[in-house]
């Protein structure tokens, strides 16, 4: 099932934070931020509890993926690929016809799962990212089906 994550989510959130996003993940403080302010942040859930997040900024007709993680023991059961098709819904529904988003040229799992989704790339920021690695701007036509896989 997926939901509107909110504040009790905060410590399901921060722990697959650090599992995702190690140095660079979100402090509670920035959480707080995300789960309170103006962004659309989905939770996808199991009977055991939250599995994984997204989030998005809406600057219609514009929408940006901030997030997306997974738990560690969830990952490769399509949880990814639902939160995606869910939050594109969702920015569908708030006027958005494109979603743009930028992914780290080492992260081989994100952009296989943008890819399937019918994400292409649109430029690159070179050694954008600490570890030295481009990052990659991707882009989705929200009004069209096609590419997804
Ligand atoms: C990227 C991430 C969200 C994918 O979540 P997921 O739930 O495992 O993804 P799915 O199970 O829906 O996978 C969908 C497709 O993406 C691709 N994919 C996902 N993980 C992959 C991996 N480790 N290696 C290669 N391809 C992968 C595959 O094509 C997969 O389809 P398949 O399993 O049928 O082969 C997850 O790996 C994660 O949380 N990573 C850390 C956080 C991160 O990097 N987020 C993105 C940057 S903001």
């Amino acid at each position: 099932m997926i939901r509107a994550a909110g504040l009790r989510d905060l410590d399901t959130l921060e722990s697959i934070e650090r599992a995702s996003f190690g140095a660079d993940a979100w402090s509670v403080r920035q959480l707080r931020e995300e789960l309170t302010g103006d962004r659309i942040v989905l939770a996808d859930m199991d009977e055991f509890g939250v599995r994984g997040y997204a989030s998005i900024r809406v600057f219609a007709p514009d929408a940006e993926l901030m997030r997306i993680g997974v738990g560690l023991g969830s990952r490769r059961q399509g949880v990814g690929s639902r939160l995606l098709t869910a939050i594109e819904e969702a920015a569908r529904r708030r006027g958005c016809d494109r979603m743009l988003l930028e992914v780290a040229s080492d992260n081989t799992a994100a952009a296989a799962l943008y890819r399937r989704a019918g994400y292409r790339e649109t430029g690159r920021r070179r050694r954008y990212y600490r570890s030295g690695a481009d990052a990659v701007l991707m882009e989705r036509d929200l009004t069209s089906e096609a590419g997804r896989g």
